[in-house]
C-alpha cells in the first residue's frame, strides 16, 4: 500500500495523561483500523500495528521489505497482556520481567495461538515487550491491542532513533509517525529465550548480560551471536543489518595503526570515512563523525545509528569504525558494528 502523505503528528512525550490527547488518540485509531504507525520506544523507533490482524501485519512487512519468515516482537502496556498470549510464564521469566519491565528486555515464550501466526513467522514461540516510553504505552493503551513492533526502518538500513529516520526511510510507505523527539537507549531491546529453564540472549541489547545475571544467575549467549556457522535461534540475526550508505570495516587497533589503515585506503584513491570516539580525533578522512568518549557507552550506543545513517550516499567509498570492549553496553554495540561490517575486521594483531 502507498500513501500520498503519511501523517506526522508531534508530541511532547513529557506531557501528563497522553492517552487522551488527540495525536495519540488519532495514531491509535489507525492501529484499531489495521494501518500501521510508526512511534518512539525508548530504545528506537517502532513500525506498530495490531498483533491479532494478518492483514496489519502484511503491512508492516511490506512496509519494511522484511523477510517474512522474521517474526515481530509484540508489545505491550500492561503485564496481564501477556497472560492473554502465552502457555505459561516460567519463575525464572517472572523475576526478569519484574526486575525489567518496563524496559528493554523482550521475553520468548511459547504462545497459545491468540495471536496472528505472521507476528510469529509460524513459530511455537512469541516474542514480547513492555516499552519504558510515554508515547509508546498511551498508544498501546489507547489502542486497547497488543501491537507487534518491529523496528520503523527498510529492511537492511540502520534502526532509527528520530522520526526523520523513519521519515527517510518510510515516507509514502506507512499511515503516519508519531514524532516524540530522540530516542533514550539508542540500540534494540536485549532479546532472551526464556523457554527453558536456562536463559539464553538471543540478541544482545539495552539491558546487558551483567544486568540480567544480578538477577537471574548465570545466562548464556546464543553460540550464533559468536559462531558464524550456526544456526540462529533468533531469526533475525541471519539476514544484513544496520548497514550505511558504504561498506564499513572494523578496526581493531590503536590510533597509529587506525591513521595507516585510513592512509593506505587514500592512497588508493578513495574517500575514507571514519566512524570513532573522541580519543582517535583527527583522523585522516574525508569525513569523521564521532560517537563521543570511548568511555560513556550509553552515549555510544545513543549516537550509533545516526552516526551510521550519517555517511551520506555517494559521499565515502569505505568507512573505518573503531571497536569496543565488549563488557556492559560494548557488547550489542559491537554486535550491531558487526553486523554493519557483514564480518569485516582488520586487526592489529595478525
Ligand atoms: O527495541 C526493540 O526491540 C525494537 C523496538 C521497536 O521495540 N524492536 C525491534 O524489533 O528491534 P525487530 O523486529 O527489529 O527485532 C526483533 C528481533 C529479531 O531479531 C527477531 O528475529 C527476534 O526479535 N524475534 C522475534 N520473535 C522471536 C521468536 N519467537 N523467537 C526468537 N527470536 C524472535
Ligand atoms: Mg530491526
Amino acid at each position: 500500500m502507498t500513501y500520498q502523505h503519511t501523517r506526522h503528528w508531534i508530541v511532547d512525550k513529557s506531557v501528563g495523561n497522553l492517552e487522551n490527547s488527540p495525536q495519540i488518540h488519532e495514531a491509535a485509531g489507525f492501529i484499531k483500523q489495521n494501518k500501521v504507525v510508526a512511534f518512539p520506544t525508548e530504545t528506537v523507533y517502532g513500525l506498530g500495528g495490531n498483533a491479532e490482524s494478518d492483514e496489519a501485519i502484511d503491512l508492516i512487512f511490506q512496509a519494511k521489505g522484511r523477510p517474512s519468515d522474521n517474526p515481530l516482537i509484540v508489545h505491550i502496556a500492561e503485564k496481564e497482556q501477556l497472560y492473554r498470549y502465552v502457555r505459561s510464564v516460567s519463575s525464572q521469566a517472572d523475576k526478569l520481567i519484574e526486575a525489567f519491565w518496563p524496559g528493554p528486555l523482550t521475553i520468548v515464550l511459547e504462545h497459545n495461538g491468540e495471536l496472528s501466526d505472521k507476528v510469529t513467522a509460524g513459530l511455537p514461540t512469541v516474542a514480547v515487550r513492555m516499552p519504558d516510553h510515554p508515547v509508546a504505552s498511551a498508544i498501546i493503551k489507547a489502542s486497547g491491542l497488543p501491537v507487534a513492533a518491529p523496528s520503523a526502518n527498510r529492511s537492511g538500513r540502520p534502526s532509527p532513533t528520530t522520526a526523520a529516520h523513519v521519515t527517510d526511510d518510510l515516507h509514502g510507505r506507512i499511515a503516519g509517525v508519531v514524532d516524540g523527539g530522540p530516542t533514550g537507549v539508542g540500540v534494540e531491546s536485549t532479546v532472551v529465550d526464556c523457554t527453558n529453564d536456562e536463559i539464553v540472549i538471543l540478541r544482545p541489547g539495552g539491558i546487558t548480560k551483567e544486568d540480567l545475571e544480578k538477577v537471574a544467575g548465570p545466562v548464556t549467549t546464543d553460540p550464533a551471536l559468536v559462531e558464524e556457522d550456526q544456526a540462529p535461534v533468533s531469526p533475525g540475526m541471519k539476514y544484513t543489518h544496520y548497514a550505511p550508505h558504504a561498506p564499513l570495516i572494523l578496526v581493531d587497533g590503536d590510533r597509529r595503526f587506525f591513521a595507516q589503515k585510513a592512509e593506505e585506503a587514500r592512497r588508493e584513491g578513495k574517500k575514507v570515512g571514519v566512524l570513532i570516539t573522541d580519543e582517535y580525533e583527527g583522523m585522516p578522512a574525508d569525513k569523521e563523525i564521532r560517537l563521543g568518549p570511548s568511555g560513556d557507552l550509553p552515549a555510544v550506543a545513543r549516537r550509533l545509528y545516526d552516526s551510521l545513517r550519517a555517511f551520506n550516499q555517494n559521499e565515502v567509498d569505505v568507512i573505518y569504525a573503531q571497536v569496543f570492549p565488549e563488557t556492559e553496553l560494548g557488547g550489542a554495540i559491537m554486535n550491531r558494528l558487526r553486523k554493519a561490517a557483514g564480518g569485516k575486521i582488520i586487526s592489529q594483531k595478525e
